[in-house]
């Protein structure tokens, strides 16, 4: 047996998500499934998929570590492709709040909000923030999440900001997960530049991005585009800063209200445009078009009581639709993707097979990695995932509970449930 060499056969089923690029409408529904599948990885690449006879035909499993996947179904690891996972401190008594009827807005304009947390993440020391992240990482995991997004954005300083994407980086090298960062310095507006937002805008553009780009610690640049945080206008000048210096685009847009961030997107060539709960028509039709992947956030409209993303419509407009987490402090603190799962087809009339497709190989375009991730494709990195059950269907059926029991990363086990769970 060798380590760097794994089968996995007898898979009631292999959802191997098959394709190198995002899904768009009808597309999205089809999962390309093998019963009785198997799948070779060697050094940490996909080498074969097919039905196990086949597989076997060709391979010898003595050559393997082999695991028998019989009466479980296979599917490529997770992408949760928008989150905001290294912060200081926590905002649980404005979660309460929430429930007696403050709005997300109301609590931000009264000095709350993001802010609050930017005072705790410059506060708290780099162990702290890995210590956290860590943890946080290993959850992720056990949702089997094997490439994670995560943003700056809870600095809103040039320190603070390098310091959370260093946190990141060094996450990256000690924790299986595969870290994708997006510097997200127009997150809000910070307390030494109140009433001043043109400024500070001024400030990014003139001194953080471009630290930040000559330092190379960030693949996309993200704005908070919204009333009273970043206009459209500031935005488009911060975005079309960021192209300059090298960065791919990511926006928050029509999150609270209808405000042309979908459009903005699609006219800035953005990889992916995330939240839209209130996108207009014309914007699904601008995403449509340009290809910009719509990311929708599901367990966020749900802490945030607000009515969910017409994913529905979207779909059925021809967007690429993906899922995400939107783990964060403020508006949504779950890493749980069994949830976003469960609440996309339960109540965004998303079907289950549009969901796998959202969350795998739709996430990994939102990354821009639609190449090396996100299906079970020859050439593609051996990042899989074992279910505990024989069908993707038990993913949402079980609701808000993880049905992953094995994760392999890189063609190598890296969570086992019978385990007891992250065994590296
Ligand atoms: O994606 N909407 C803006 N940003 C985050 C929330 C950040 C926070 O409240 O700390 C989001 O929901
Ligand atoms: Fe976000």
């Amino acid at each position: 047996m060798m380590n760097n060499k794994i089968m996995i056969k007898n898979a009631a089923e292999l959802v191997t998500c098959s394709g190198f690029k995002a899904k768009h409408g009808k597309e999205m529904s089809e999962l390309h499934i093998i019963e009785d599948g198997a799948v070779v990885v060697e050094d940490g690449i996909i080498k074969a998929v097919g039905k196990t006879e086949d597989i076997l035909k060709k391979y010898d499993e003595k050559d393997f570590q082999a695991i028998d996947a019989s009466n479980k179904a296979v599917l490529p690891g997770f992408v949760d492709s928008h989150t905001h996972f290294v912060f200081g401190g926590y905002r649980a008594e404005e979660f309460s709040w929430r429930l007696r009827g403050d709005s997300y807005m109301d609590i931000m304009q009264r000095g709350g909000g993001i802010v609050n947390t930017v005072k705790a993440t410059r506060e708290a020391s780099f162990e702290e923030l890995m210590e956290t992240g860590l943890k946080r990482l290993d959850s992720m995991l056990s949702f089997g999440v094997t490439t994670v997004e995560g943003k700056s954005g809870y600095g809103l300083d040039l320190e603070t900001e390098i310091k959370q994407l260093k946190v990141m980086d060094e996450l990256n090298k000690i924790h299986p997960l595969d870290i994708v960062k997006t510097f997200m310095g127009a997150h809000a507006t910070p307390v030494e530049y109140k009433g001043r937002t043109d400024d500070y805008v001024e400030f990014m553009i003139e001194k953080v991005m471009p630290e930040i780009a000559k330092q190379n610690l960030a693949e996309f640049s993200d704005v908070f585009c919204e009333k009273n945080v970043f206009s459209i206008e500031q935005t488009r000048r911060i975005q079309e800063k960021a192209k300059e210096l090298g960065f791919k685009i990511k926006l928050h847009a029509d999150e609270i209200v209808q405000f042309g961030g979908a459009e903005l997107a699609a006219e800035l060539g953005a990889v992916s445009a995330d939240h839209l709960l209130q996108v207009s028509d014309k914007g699904i039709e601008d995403m449509a078009k340009s290809g910009v992947v719509a990311t929708l956030l599901p367990c966020t409209a749900f802490s945030l009581r607000e009515s969910f993303a017409p994913g529905r419509k979207m779909i059925d407009n021809g967007c690429a639709v993906a899922l995400a987490s939107d783990f964060n402090p403020g508006s949504c603190f779950t890493e749980n993707i069994s949830l976003v799962i469960a609440l996309a087809t339960l109540q965004m009339n998303i079907r289950i097979e549009e969901a796998i497709t959202a969350i795998t190989i739709n996430a990994a375009a939102a990354l821009d990695r639609a190449d090396e991730i996100g299906s079970l494709d020859p050439g593609k990195k051996g990042d899989i995932l074992i279910l505990e059950f024989p069908s993707y269907k038990f993913i949402p059926y079980h609701i808000g509970v993880s049905t992953v029991e094995k994760v392999i990363k890189n063609g190598k086990i890296v969570f086992d449930k019978n385990l007891g769970g992250k065994i590296c």
